[in-house]
């Protein structure tokens, strides 16, 4: 498939669509030799509901809906965290875990709260984020990838960098710091987001 240009984010979500343009800006895509242009949703365009089971069908859903509104190529990501003490929750309803309009910090709260009774190390704490990304053309063709990160939940918050559930994430590939005490770089490197990404822009080079 052609590197389509500009293409539209399906994301409402500010600090993934930042992370978004920061790896797939490092992963070097270009089209006629420019820089990709990215766009966010257009304000009109409502919000398309993931009622998919799984981020890949989550993250199809939002494409193709995109590219039916806008008629223009429409890259689109669904991530979240599987704990394993939570028998891989909250999965898909990562964003609504605390409630259908929860911030990152209630969600984080719950997550703490669910997770208070294991010390730091139990075997319960072990997690991974995963994320599923689509790529669909303005004529319908189509590209997905997906990516996981590993590590483990801590008991404590640390760190001020990042979103959501990074102040208690911490990668098995790290030094023990969270993504939140990262910087985007390091933690795009080993990102589930990073890693989906980079394996859709290999996908693009060689289609
Ligand atoms: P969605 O992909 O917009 O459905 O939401 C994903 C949710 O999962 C976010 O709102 C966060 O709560 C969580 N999440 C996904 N990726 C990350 C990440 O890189 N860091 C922290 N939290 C994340």
């Amino acid at each position: 498939m052609k590197v389509p240009s500009p293409i539209v984010l399906a994301t409402a979500n500010r600090a993934k669509a930042q992370e978004l343009a920061e790896v797939l800006g490092s992963a070097g895509l270009t089209c006629w030799g420019e820089p990709v242009e990215l766009r966010t949703r257009p304000e009109g365009v409502a919000e398309v509901p993931e009622t998919a089971p799984d981020f890949l069908g989550n993250a199809r859903l939002k494409a193709e809906a995109l590219v039916a509104a806008t008629g223009m190529a429409s890259l689109a990501d669904d991530s979240g965290l599987e704990v394993d003490h939570l028998d891989g929750a909250p999965g898909v309803r990562s964003a609504r875990f605390a409630g259908e309009e929860a911030t990152d910090a209630e969600n984080l709260a719950k997550l703490l709260e669910a997770l208070a009774g294991l010390p730091d190390g139990h075997p319960g704490r072990r997690a991974r984020f995963r994320c599923a990304v689509v790529l669909v053309s303005a004529s319908g063709q189509s590209l997905a990838a997906r990516g996981t990160v590993e590590g483990r939940i801590a008991a404590v918050p640390a760190g001020d960098g990042g979103f959501g559930y990074d102040p208690v994430f911490v990668p098995d590939e790290g030094d023990g710091r969270t993504f939140a005490e990262m910087t985007p770089a390091e933690k795009h490197a080993m990102s589930h987001r990073g890693r989906a990404l980079k394996a859709l822009a290999e996908q693009l080079a060689s289609s």
